[in-house]
């Protein structure tokens, strides 16, 4: 399937990746490494490291550095989960329990740092003051996205224009620094940088309006996370934006009163008026624009395996739903 044939195209340095992601977990202290290590090894789809391999080489990378900046972008990537379950109080991840479910907020918390500090450590090794420049930046702008979402948990009023801004900064803006930085590794030229970081945004953006439609339509075992956590949180994502948007008066208030109130009581009757508003159709369209956006955005590059992968992953960001 077209997954598998991604994966094909860098199988060798994927495989290189994961074990440069196990030696750099090290630690001297046992907790530290023993919850690093169950997080990163249960598994994930490990997306942005891929970013990283199939831009820089789609850009005409070809030393051994990329191997380096995808571990890394990984490391961020899992220190945002980390963190991320601490603050949404999940308790399912990666088809496991979440580390904070099993140790704790506090371990949780002290490990995504130290994912974090060891990301930076291994990023400085790369000796790209461009490529810090864009990865620093892109951390700070999803915590910021983090944030933007915690303000606004159980506030129905969120426009689709404040979900956007928040989820392009929780999720796209790691995308986008994985093929971003792909591409000032590989030196490519301004218009090809260009390409792949804006290529990163619309993918990363496509990606998490499927899992927010996921949220209300996936089930557990393929997600690997618990389906009706975003509404149990009070997180007022475009599915319900648009079904409140579209239903009528007494339907808007139950899901207002949903999203007030959080927990599972109501989800139920609000998945019956979201599917019957068509709230998760409009998602996907939204979510398939900016796949093919994405795809696009792909023509300035030579034609090669990477690039042809970089087309296909379009496809797989949009057809995780059924
Ligand atoms: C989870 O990302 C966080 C979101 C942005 C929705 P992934 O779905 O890529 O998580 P893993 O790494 O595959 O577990
Ligand atoms: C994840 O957002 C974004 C980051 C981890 C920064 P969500 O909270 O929507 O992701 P899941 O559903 O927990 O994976
Ligand atoms: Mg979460
Ligand atoms: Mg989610």
């Amino acid at each position: 399937m077209t997954a598998q044939r991604i994966h094909d195209t860098v199988a060798e340095d994927f495989s290189r990746v994961n074990d440069l992601i196990i030696q750099r977990l090290a630690s001297d202290v046992p907790m530290v490494e023993k919850i690093a290590q169950y997080i990163i090894e249960s598994g994930g789809k490990r997306l942005r490291p891929l970013l990283v391999l199939l831009a820089s080489q789609a850009a005409g990378y070809s030393k051994e550095d990329h191997l380096k900046l995808a571990a890394v972008i990984e490391f961020l990537h899992t220190a945002t989960l980390l963190h991320d379950d601490v603050v949404d109080t999940s308790d399912m991840r990666r088809g496991r329990s979440t580390a904070n479910a099993k140790w704790g907020n506090a371990p949780s918390v002290l490990v995504g740092d130290f994912l974090y500090a060891r990301a930076f450590e291994m990023m400085v090794e790369l000796e790209s003051l461009p490529i810090m420049n864009v990865l620093s930046r892109a951390t700070a702008v999803i915590a910021e996205g983090e944030v933007m979402q915690l303000m606004n948990v159980k506030n129905p009023d969120l426009t689709e224009d404040q979900y956007m801004a928040v989820i392009h900064n929780k999720t796209a803006m790691l995308f986008e620094a994985s093929s971003h930085t792909g591409a000032l590794l590989a030196g490519a030229n301004p218009e090809q940088e260009s390409a792949l970081k804006n290529y990163g945004k619309h993918l990363g953006l496509a990606f998490q309006l499927v899992d927010d439609v996921l949220d209300y339509q996936g089930d557990a075992e393929t997600m690997g996370k618990n389906v009706g956590d975003d509404l149990a949180e009070g997180k007022t994502t475009l599915p319900l934006i648009y079904a409140m948007a579209t239903s009528n008066e007494e339907e808007r208030q139950l899901i207002r009163q949903a999203i007030r109130r959080g927990g599972l009581d109501d989800l139920p009757r609000v998945l019956e008026i979201v599917t019957a508003s068509g709230a998760i159709e409009y998602t996907m369209t939204k979510a398939r624009e900016q796949a093919t956006t994405a795809c696009d955005l792909l023509a300035c590059l030579p034609a090669s395996p990477y690039r042809d992968a970089l087309e296909l992953l379009t496809e797989v960001a949009v057809a995780r739903v059924s």
